[in-house]
């Protein structure tokens, strides 16, 4: 089974375009047989302000107390995972909405409870379960929050979900949807950024933010084989008789995979 991993940014859910279901389909049209895993960073933002909670990051990632928990797995499996399905649903997809804990889909292991509390990071992925529902005709999307040994619920960063769930699913080509064109530096578009090249702008500054994580997911699928790992925009067609648009990860210098 081929499959390609899409990472869809919260930052991008509220306007991908008719153009990013073309390109879809066309992966598909192609043998591609996709898995989505979502973000959800402003929608969690605006209900933890409605709920007074202050949002904290700690090296990027969100401390998630017992109570942002809820507020976490309220907002991205109750809302953004429904509204990516709709949106998938009213452009001609079958998609099936998997919360990252149902079926030991995603079994994650604690980062630093002390630190940043309820956040994890993926051990395993369940794929019999995600290769069940493709093999039913269905695209899972699924929301990254993991299941701990404890029973727990995880926050888990959506870009290393999709990192994992690459590696995890062998998966042929990966690619993180956001809402710019792709890697930018001095406000130009690059359509290729390496390793060594990463590590540089990221500690210039010239990379930041959200950003980071996402180069650093791509990098770690770039590194386990995925053919063309891809930072793209959802507002634009991103893949076109074969050929992808936006900024390819490569895994090493000089390395074409
Ligand atoms: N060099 C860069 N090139 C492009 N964007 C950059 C760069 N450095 C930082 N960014 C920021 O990274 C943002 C994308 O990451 P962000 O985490 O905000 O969105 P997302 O991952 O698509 O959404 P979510 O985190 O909700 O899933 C861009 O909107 C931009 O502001
Ligand atoms: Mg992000």
């Amino acid at each position: 089974m081929k499959t390609v991993v899409i990472k869809c940014g919260g930052s991008v859910l509220e306007e991908l375009s008719e153009q990013f279901f073309t390109s879809l389909q066309e992966l598909m049209d192609d043998g591609y047989s996709p898995v989505i895993v979502h973000g959800g960073g402003p929608a969690i933002n605006k209900m933890l302000d409605l709920y007074g909670i202050p949002a904290q990051f700690v090296d990027g990632l969100r401390v998630t107390c017992e109570k942002t928990m809820e507020v976490v797995e309220m907002v991205l499996s109750g809302k953004t995972n429904r509204q990516l399905c709709s949106l998938m649903k009213n452009n001609g997809f079958l998609s099936l909405g998997i919360n990252g804990s149902d079926g030991l889909c995603l079994q994650a292991e604690y980062i630093d409870k002390q630190k940043l509390g309820y956040v994890g990071e993926i051990r395993d992925v369940n794929t019999r379960l995600i290769g069940m529902v493709i093999e039913n005709g269905y695209i899972p999307v699924i929301t990254p929050i993991g299941i701990a040994e404890d029973g727990s619920r995880l926050n888990i960063n959506g870009d290393y979900a999709a990192a994992s769930i690459a590696k995890a699913m062998k998966a042929g080509h990966c690619a993180f949807v956001t809402n710019v064109d792709g890697i930018l530096i001095g406000g130009k578009l690059i359509s290729e950024l390496n390793e060594s090249e990463a590590e540089n702008h990221i500690s210039d500054g010239s990379i930041h933010g959200g950003m980071v994580p996402k180069v650093q997911s791509a990098l770690s699928a770039a590194a386990a084989g995925a053919g063309k790992v891809m930072i793209i925009s959802g507002k634009k067609p991103f893949y076109k008789n074969n050929s992808w648009h936006g900024t390819a990860i490569v895994a090493a210098e000089g390395e074409l995979r």
